[in-house]
């Protein structure tokens, strides 16, 4: 995942995004990313995800290398929406796909 990729498809924000937010508000809880476009309040499928960058940057870490390329983060979290695991607002997002 690169910075550019998005993380939030719920609300279409990149994890460039998340991470400038960490960087300039420093929020104290990982829910408060929320803030950052409505973040995670969603579908729920990012949330680990941006509680992972919240902890890196917690702890002065940069945030790490993603080993998912977007395509399969984008075609995990259609599968999490198929399942039934989360709901995205208003549709958003559902759009996205796996390719077979
Ligand atoms: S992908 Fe972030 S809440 Fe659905």
């Amino acid at each position: 995942m690169e910075s550019e990729d998005t993380i939030c498809y719920c609300f279409h924000i990149s994890k460039r995004k998340i991470l400038n937010f960490l960087r300039l508000h420093q929020p104290r809880r990982a829910s408060q990313l929320s803030e950052c476009g409505g973040a995670g309040t969603g579908c729920g499928w990012c949330v680990p995800y941006l509680k992972r960058y919240f902890e890196e940057s917690r702890a002065g870490l940069s945030a790490s290398v993603d080993l998912l390329t977007p395509e399969a983060y984008a075609r995990q979290r259609a599968e999490y929406i198929r399942a039934g695991k989360g709901t995205p607002p208003g549709g958003a997002g559902a759009e996205v796909e796996a390719s077979p």
